[in-house]
């Protein structure tokens, strides 16, 4: 039998490094595997923890990453949540083409996210919440132009990044966090007008506010699925 094409997926997040191995229909082949990210996140040091998480992973054809920050033709521009300054510039989708031997193709983590949970009809928006706030817009199924929304100021004194991310979550509660993204949320149904609004992420399990029908949950297991999306 012909051996099947496999696509290695990574997510790389403020907290983890998350990979799993899917065939090009997004079909899940092997265990979902995530490490810590590395203290301090310097380009070597995730390099090194996403050679360890591979180590599980015999066999794959193609790889697919989704980075949080802003990248440019596998180049890193602005990595926020990871140190900007010791990423800008860094060639990531070249430097794991090396590292691991096989094409490799990087994209913003929300977007990688996006590809894999938008049903592919309208305009969709997808946004993650975790260390960062991540978004991602899809108009049939295809990725618009990726806009960093988390570092767009949503009050005099904070970013969205600042108002609802993760240090804001611990910092004020779950009760106020919630009453922030019942905010945020109008203000990106107003805004983008989306069809549906998908949201995910390790915090998005927090939301206790009510959401309109056309708001759906997603987790980061479904999200990493858009890796196999990229090679199409
Ligand atoms: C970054 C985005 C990223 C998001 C989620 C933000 O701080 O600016 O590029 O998608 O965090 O990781």
């Amino acid at each position: 039998m012909a051996s099947k094409e496999r696509i290695l997926c990574i997510d790389i997040g403020g907290s983890r490094v998350k990979a799993m191995v899917l065939d090009k229909e997004g079909k899940q082949l092997e265990e979902y595997r995530k490490l810590d990210t590395p203290q301090p996140s310097t380009p070597e040091n995730v390099l090194k923890t996403i050679k360890a998480l591979t180590q599980h992973f015999k066999i794959y054809h193609k790889i697919s990453v989704g980075f949080p920050g802003y990248v440019k033709k596998g180049v890193v521009i602005t990595a926020p949540n990871l140190g900007t300054a010791q990423w800008t510039g860094t060639n990531l989708a070249a430097s794991l083409k090396t590292l691991l031997g096989k094409p490799c193709r990087v994209v913003n983590d929300a977007d990688l996210q996006g590809l894999g949970i938008a049903g592919g009809k309208g305009l969709e928006m997808i946004i993650t919440l975790g260390t960062g706030f991540g978004t991602a817009l899809l108009e049939d199924g295809k990725l618009l132009p990726h806009l960093e929304l988390a570092h767009h100021p949503v009050t005099k004194l904070y970013t969205y990044d600042m108002y609802i991310g993760e240090k804001a979550l611990i910092k004020y509660g779950a009760k106020r966090w919630n009453k922030r993204m019942v905010k945020v949320i109008a203000i990106l149904k107003t805004v983008f007008n989306y069809d549906r609004l998908y949201i995910s992420g390790g915090n998005a399990k927090k939301l206790t506010c009510k959401l309109d029908d056309n708001i759906a949950l997603a987790n980061n297991q479904d999200g990493i699925k858009g890796g196999a999306r990229l090679w199409r």
